[in-house]
């Protein structure tokens, strides 16, 4: 099969086309002929070494959507499925074909393509676990999503409004429209010097979520924009928040993907309130291109391989 490699983790740069010999599903596992793989931040962090234990080569891309080419003993999958994958930690995306455990994935969604499921696995199912399961956002509650545009922002604007909560996006300016069309009530910029005034203007008393998807300075701001006694839950794990204060509780978490997660997002799919944003599709030989494009931080939506078609 074809693949986009690294010998070595070297960043970016050390990615190369190879060949390898087909994968064989073991029990419990599916073999996915791949047709999308969505390339995210992580990619761009593995292969710099931020995740130490990864076996080389090592083959980017921790999400896939494609068709069941084979199955393990008690994968309770058929060839022909189409489906969705996500495959944290040990990747295998950027290849014709990959192994993913029979767990962690899902009959893809009937109204997307193949690029537009597969660049909802981690950034959908991110925001649906901080929104939901971590968040406990509640219909008629406000919501201040950072890094709003990105993978994960522009399905947890969707997501967060489908609850019936509403969204608040922070984004360029050049993504304000593109936020309000997903459902963003207001957007704030946060190149400017007063933006969490302007929140705290919009909503008085404060917001009563962060859902936290830029970390740094962006971040610690943010704070400031929620209530007392509100809720921060960052994404991002390379820098601790600030000290809360005022009573607000914060947590971050690393997401944990699995069956259940996709099933509840190919619903809001399937019931046309999440809508999939896909900002690029590439060619797997432009594997390299579309991790320097992701590691520049201003994707809208998601950038996504397609493989094999
Ligand atoms: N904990 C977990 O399990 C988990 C899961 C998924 C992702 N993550 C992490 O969460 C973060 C977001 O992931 P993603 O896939 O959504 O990334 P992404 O698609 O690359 O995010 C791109 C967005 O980041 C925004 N941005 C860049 N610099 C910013 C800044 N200084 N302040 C505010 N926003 C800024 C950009 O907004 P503008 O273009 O509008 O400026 C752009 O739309 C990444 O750090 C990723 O590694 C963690």
């Amino acid at each position: 099969m074809r693949v986009a490699l690294a010998q070595q983790l070297g960043g970016i740069g050390s990615v190369k086309l190879g060949e390898l010999p087909d994968p064989v599903p073991a029990a419990g596992q599916a073999l996915v002929r791949v047709h999308g793989a969505g390339v995210g931040p992580w990619d761009v962090g593995f292969l710099g070494g931020g995740f130490p234990g990864i076996a080389l080569p090592f083959i980017p891309g921790q999400e896939v959507a494609g068709v069941v080419e084979a199955a393990g003993d008690g994968a309770g999958v058929q060839p022909g499925e189409r489906v969705y994958a996500v495959l944290f930690p040990a990747g295998g995306g950027f290849a014709e074909l990959a192994l993913a455990s029979a767990e962690r994935l899902a009959p893809m969604p009937g109204r997307a393509s193949f690029a537009e499921a597969a660049g909802l696995v981690i950034g959908g199912g991110t925001a649906y676990q901080g929104l939901v399961d971590r968040g406990r956002l509640r219909a008629g509650e406000t919501v201040l999503i950072t890094a709003a545009a990105g993978g994960v922002g522009s399905a947890a604007v969707q997501i967060a409004a489908a609850l019936g909560a509403r969204p608040l996006g922070v984004a360029s300016p050049g993504n304000h429209d593109y936020l309000q069309g997903l459902g963003a009530g207001a957007v704030f910029d946060y190149h400017t010097a007063d933006w969490v005034q302007q929140v705290r203007a919009a909503v008085p008393g404060g917001v009563d979520l962060l859902l936290d998807c830029a970390g740094g300075q962006t971040r610690d701001q943010a704070i400031g924009a929620v209530r007392d006694g509100g809720r921060m839950i960052s994404i991002v794990l390379q820098d601790p928040p600030v000290q809360l204060e005022r009573g607000i509780t914060g947590e971050s978490f690393a997401a944990h993907g699995g069956r259940e997660r996709l099933e509840a997002l190919s619903r809001l799919v399937d019931a046309g309130t999440l809508r999939p944003q896909v900002e690029t599709v590439l060619p797997l030989d432009q594997a390299r291109e579309a991790l320097t494009r992701v590691a520049g931080r201003h994707t809208r939506g998601k950038i996504v391989l397609q493989i094999g078609q």
